[in-house]
């Protein structure tokens, strides 16, 4: 179980592009502790997000760390500029990375947090090499490329996987959930071992985020007494 207090990190995917300062500022006021930006190739995922010029323009009006996901093809291409855009936070898809390892130091060279992202089909265990090396790891809870999807149940064993996981070999690494993450769930993700938790569409379509944020961030994982 996680022990610490989780983090909430509202995913700009869901934000109104057209009013893209205010939501920024909505996220600043809140309790939110996080950023959490997705940017897409439309061939790793079948969706096309934004690029790095709108991180720059999120970072001149952001006062959270701003933590990227990047769900792209081969992004070792794209880490230095990523950095250069303000992301202190970096995750990369294990299922994007022929070099993983070498992908993960980079992003440490680069004096930002290392962190992978993996698909709902792929196994806690393709990480064991490279466990005690990571900040973070990115379980998703939907198939990424888009917002507003349903939450896959399988998540909260998997998150119990990797707990087990970090066991006596990296105590301290973070653990995230992203995708159909909603009060709903919150509880029992953070019971599972979550740290941090991505919500779009939550957040977004509530009638006040920054009060849905407010909720999120106040649950506490459920209490059994035997
Ligand atoms: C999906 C993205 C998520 C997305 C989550 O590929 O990685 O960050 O914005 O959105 P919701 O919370 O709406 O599922
Ligand atoms: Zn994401």
């Amino acid at each position: 179980m996680s022990t610490g207090k989780h983090l909430i990190a509202p995913s700009i995917l869901a934000a109104d592009f057209a009013n893209l300062q205010r939501d920024i500022e909505m996220i600043n006021e809140s309790e939110a502790d996080w950023f959490h930006i997705d940017i897409m190739d439309g061939v790793f995922v079948p969706n096309i997000s934004f690029g790095f010029p709108v991180l720059e323009a999120i970072q001149k009006h952001a006062k959270k760390p701003l933590d990227v996901h990047l769900m792209i093809e081969n992004p070792d291409r794209y880490l230095k500029q990523c950095k250069d855009s303000g992301a202190e936070v970096i995750s990369v898809h294990y299922e994007a990375c022929v070099h993983l390892h070498r992908t993960i130091s980079a992003i440490k060279d680069l004096g930002c947090k290392a962190s992978v992202a993996l698909n709902p089909h792929t196994p806690t265990s393709v990480l064991n090499e490279v466990i005690e090396d990571l900040d973070m790891v990115l379980i998703m809870s939907v198939n990424p490329g888009f917002g507003g999807q349903s939450f896959i149940p399988r998540t909260y064993a998997k998150i119990q996987e990797l707990r087990n996981m970090t066991l006596n070999r990296n105590d301290s690494l973070v653990i995230q959930v992203d995708g159909g993450v909603g009060v709903n769930n919150a509880s029992e993700l953070i019971q599972e071992g979550a740290d941090v938790l991505v919500a779009g569409n939550a957040i977004f379509s509530a009638e006040d985020p920054a009060a849905l944020i407010h909720d999120l961030k106040k649950i506490n994982p459920p209490v059994h007494l035997i």
